[in-house]
């Protein structure tokens, strides 16, 4: 999280109906910036309380533009725009099998549960057992029963439900981890954050028989992935 400012702990003030309209606020925002612009992420974005996945003492900043802490070793939840910025490149539908490394909050886990819908299946994968704790109770607590999670070290992704249409990695990697290369579908894509050169590069991959295209998207600041294909 180094370089975002935090904003200090609070008692949470705000209630339902003030959640209600700052989520709607933030989704014509952010289809006024360019971020938002498919219908299905933005149907997403207006059902799930994102105040929901925020620990008690940062809710009442759970839609303004910064990542905030979560239980675990520098776990965050990642700002509003963020979701959209990795999930329409992306191409997340309905019907997709999704595999998410870095579960966090559990926040955009719901999101992508509810843009693959019935037909699809959401696999997530956190490495810090605090995090994911907290994640697991916010995604039972609002009503997400049927999602893959898994405590452990998602660099090495989850083989037994591959292969995925789609991966997003939610932590900067060197080099993407190649096990979730292999674990990708042909025709899939994969989204991560890569550092760079000493920045943070977010880098969309998409696989086919002839290979794979890269392409960089934009630059971002995320928390460094950890484990195995961590190395820092
Ligand atoms: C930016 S946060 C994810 C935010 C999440 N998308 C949300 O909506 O709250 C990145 C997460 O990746 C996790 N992480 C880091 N390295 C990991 C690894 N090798 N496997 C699984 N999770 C990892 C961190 O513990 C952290 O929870």
């Amino acid at each position: 999280m180094r370089g975002w400012p935090v904003p200090p702990p609070k008692n949470p003030t705000k209630n339902k109906e003030d959640f209600r309209r700052e989520r709607e606020e933030k989704a014509n925002w952010l289809i006024k910036q360019g971020y938002l612009k498919v219908g299905r992420i933005k149907e997403a974005m207006l059902k799930v309380a994102r105040e929901d996945f925020i620990p008690p003492l940062y809710r009442d900043y759970a839609y303004l533009e910064v990542p905030l802490p979560l239980p675990g070793k520098e776990a965050t939840i990642s700002c509003p725009h963020s979701y959209p910025l990795f999930y329409e490149p992306l191409g997340l539908d309905k019907g997709h099998k999704f595999l998410e490394v870095g579960l966090g909050s559990g926040y955009g886990t719901a999101l992508a549960r509810e843009i693959v819908g019935p037909d699809g299946l959401v696999v997530s994968v956190e490495i810090d057992p605090l995090t994911f704790d907290f994640a697991k109770k916010n995604l039972e607590n609002a009503g997400y029963h049927d999602i893959v999670l898994e405590k452990g070290d998602g660099g090495l992704g989850y083989p037994r439900m591959s292969p995925y249409d789609r991966i997003c990695i939610t932590a900067a990697c060197i080099d993407i981890p190649p096990p979730l290369v292999e674990q990708l579908r042909s025709g899939g894509r994969l989204i991560s954050p890569v550092l760079e050169q000493g920045v943070q590069n977010l880098v969309l991959l998409e696989k086919s028989e002839e290979g794979i295209k890269r392409r960089v998207i934009c630059e971002v600041l995320y928390v460094l992935l950890r484990g195995t294909y961590g190395g820092l």
